[in-house]
């Protein structure tokens, strides 16, 4: 998969929405024949939000990269969402995100479950290398309105939220370095919903595979922009279980103290997932100007998607 070249792009904002609403382990405990003390064991999860609608909660965070950017939608050539829970069946989500935020230019929906927002990210890179001059890229997820809350195998898993970044054309060189897009549709068995049904899972053999495609995906990313593991400041991945990152960053030899994660708060937002934990540690200053970033998602489908990104840092007109 491609080393990329042509014209550049710089990450200009981003923005995440979580719905006010938290449920804890221990109120899944009283409906659930589980505890606190086996989902943290086993997931690394304390509490995640429930609420919202995806086009909702896209928009808020779509909102919030805007204005650190300091940009309005009218100044948006191209909206990605990406998402495996819109509201509707027809149009995509994005289209309400188009009206909510007043974007001027072209929308629509990606769906590769919860490798989604690297595959839209990698979209959007494209729509910049193609012409387009800023492209907001969106993740979003609700997870919640899928789920069988008398599934305790899924129900201690999923969530919702939202994260967003704001691509802009620059001359230079840099943004996005390398990606890699991957999928095995002979595992799509492992994870599914039919529409209008609640999410099915074989979690035992997902955990298995997710962690050997994401050290395979993660690697062939490095290996196309010829960077070793050493130069990552950040891995990104998507968060579905802390023991599935431990492994996957062990693996790959890297430290967990250079991994990102939230999931212990939000749990598993799909392509909400690696936006909200890339915005925590750039709200926590893990990341400055040069930083190398690996972003790194696995989900339904099997899909994997990797994306090498060189933090640039600068939001023209952001808020101090
Ligand atoms: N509470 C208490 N006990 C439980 C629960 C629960 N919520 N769920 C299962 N158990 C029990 C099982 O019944 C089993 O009991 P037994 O030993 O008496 O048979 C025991 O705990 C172990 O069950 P496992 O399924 O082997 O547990 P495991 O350690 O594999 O953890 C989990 C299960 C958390 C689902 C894990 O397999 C996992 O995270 N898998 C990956 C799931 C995932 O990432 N999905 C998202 C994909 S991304 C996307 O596209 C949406």
């Amino acid at each position: 998969m491609p080393a990329v070249t042509g014209p550049g792009l710089r990450i200009t904002g981003w923005g995440t929405a979580l719905p006010d609403k938290v449920v804890t382990n221990a109120d899944l405990e009283a409906t659930l024949d589980t505890s606190d003390t086996w989902i943290v064991e086993r997931t690394g999860i304390r509490q995640r939000h429930i609420g919202g609608t995806t086009a909702g909660l896209a928009a808020e965070a779509g909102a919030a990269a805007l204005a650190r950017a300091g940009l309005t939608g009218a100044d948006i050539d191209v909206v990605v969402l990406a998402t495996s829970t819109p509201d509707q069946a027809m149009p995509g989500s994005s289209a309400h995100v188009h009206e909510l935020l007043g974007i001027r230019g072209g929308a629509f929906d990606v769906n590769a479950a919860c490798s989604g927002f690297v595959y839209a990210l990698v979209v959007g890179a494209g729509l910049v290398a193609t012409g387009s001059r800023r492209v907001l890229v969106i993740g979003s997820d609700t997870m919640s309105r899928i789920t069988d809350w008398d599934d305790r195998s899924t129900a201690i898993l999923f969530a919702d939220g939202a994260g967003a970044l704001v691509l802009e054309a620059t001359e230079g060189p840099g943004g996005l370095l390398s990606y890699d897009l991957g999928a095995d549709g002979t595992s799509r068995g492992l994870l599914y919903a039919e529409v209008g049904g609640f999410m099915l899972m074989e979690g035992r053999e997902l955990f298995r595979r997710a962690v050997r495609a994401m050290v395979d995906s993660a690697q062939a990313c490095l290996a196309e922009a010829g960077v070793g593991v050493d130069q990552v400041s950040l891995l990104v991945p998507h968060q579905a279980n802390i023991r599935i990152i431990e492994a996957a960053a062990s693996r790959l030899g890297i430290d967990l103290d250079r991994a990102a994660t939230v999931l212990d708060r939000t749990g598993n937002t799909s392509a909400g997932s690696i936006p909200l934990a890339l915005v925590d540690a750039l709200d926590h200053g893990r990341l400055a100007p040069g930083d190398l970033v690996l972003l790194c998602g696995f989900g339904a489908g099997m899909t994997t998607a990797s994306a090498l990104v060189r933090w640039d840092g600068t939001a023209p007109g952001a808020p101090s």
